[in-house]
């Protein structure tokens, strides 16, 4: 991704949730355990940190203003979905999934710690997320629709469902409709989550909730459609991981059924389909703007 003035704002958020994600994960006093210390490799200084950044666009396209209560239920939201992002990372790099060996440009977690620890720092991500949601300091009613919100998209309907689903097509030819669903389940619930707290938190309207909806709807289909595109057309020193694989592993991905040039295309209809939706939503939603172009255009 090249730095413009569209992407500063990603940048700044990027560093906010890291330092975020740095005092969370912080232990008071002691050495840390191999489990504490693979926790910290996966979830800090690297990753695009979109899902943390559409929390915090999500809620400015919805309130004008944030009291500091709202900005610590923010950070946390964004740390959550952050937290659940990187142990769904952990897990798809095990040698019993994708079997990858570098993330983020470093060593996967497996390969760092082995894989008994990065199965259980991800089994521990997951209470982590929920429990800083728990903590938020706003209303309960609103800390059980973020609770909920987050569970289903990571659930049987949600990430880990896709994920099912893709491990189990390695050797089966998908047809577009099912590819479709799949890339919704296992990316596009967690970005459509992400959009859907900013909104809980700042309490927004069901016409303004319809609207993101269906915004990342649609941003959450062209995020893996790019993660597809990017696989063939990136190599492996930008992109922090192996480049290749998905051929590699014989799985039916945007470019096995379109090609690169039409699947690049039916991103950017999605990206226009995204930035329709939000229309409504006026100047507050510029940063929404920002990042699903962003989605589109990013080469890593
Ligand atoms: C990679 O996600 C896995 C998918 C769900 C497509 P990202 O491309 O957002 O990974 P990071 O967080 O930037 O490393
Ligand atoms: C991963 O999809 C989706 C989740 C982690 C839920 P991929 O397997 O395509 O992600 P990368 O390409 O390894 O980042
Ligand atoms: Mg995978
Ligand atoms: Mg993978
Ligand atoms: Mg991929």
């Amino acid at each position: 991704m090249q730095t413009t003035d569209s992407n500063r704002w990603l940048e700044e958020r990027a560093e906010h949730i890291d330092t975020v994600l740095d005092d969370l994960l912080l232990q008071p006093e002691g050495l840390l355990s191999d489990l504490q210390s693979a926790i910290r490799w996966a979830s800090l200084g690297a990753g695009k940190r979109i899902r943390a950044a559409l929390v915090y666009a999500s809620a400015q396209a919805c309130a004008p203003v944030f009291d500091s209560a709202m900005n610590q239920a923010l950070d946390r939201c964004a740390a959550a979905v952050e937290l659940i992002h990187a142990y769904s990372l952990i897990h798809d790099d095990l040698p019993c999934m994708d079997d990858d060996d570098m993330r983020r440009g470093k060593p996967a977690t497996h390969i760092q710690f082995g894989e008994a620890v990065a199965l259980l720092a991800g089994d521990a991500m997951q209470p982590l997320a929920y429990e800083w949601l728990a903590q938020m300091p706003i209303s309960p009613a609103l800390i059980v629709q973020a609770v909920q919100t987050l569970s289903q998209a990571t659930g049987v309907q949600g990430m880990a469902g896709g994920q099912a689903i893709d491990l189990a097509s390695d050797s089966t030819d998908l047809d577009e409709a099912t590819l479709a669903w799949m890339h919704r389940l296992k990316t596009g619930a967690l970005l459509n989550a992400s959009v859907m707290l900013g909104a809980i938190v700042c309490g927004a309207s069901s016409v303004k909730r319809q609207a993101l909806k269906e915004y990342s709807q649609a941003l959450g289909l062209a995020y893996q459609v790019m993660d597809d595109v990017l696989d063939v057309v990136g190599d492996s020193a930008t992109l922090g991981k192996t480049a290749g694989k998905d051929m590699e592993m014989g799985k039916t991905t945007y470019v096995s059924l379109l090609g690169v040039e039409r699947a690049r295309a039916y991103a950017v209809e999605l990206h226009e389909q995204a930035l329709a939706a939000i229309l409504p939503l006026g100047d507050a939603a510029r940063n929404l703007r920002t990042l699903s172009a962003i989605v589109v255009q990013r080469n890593y």
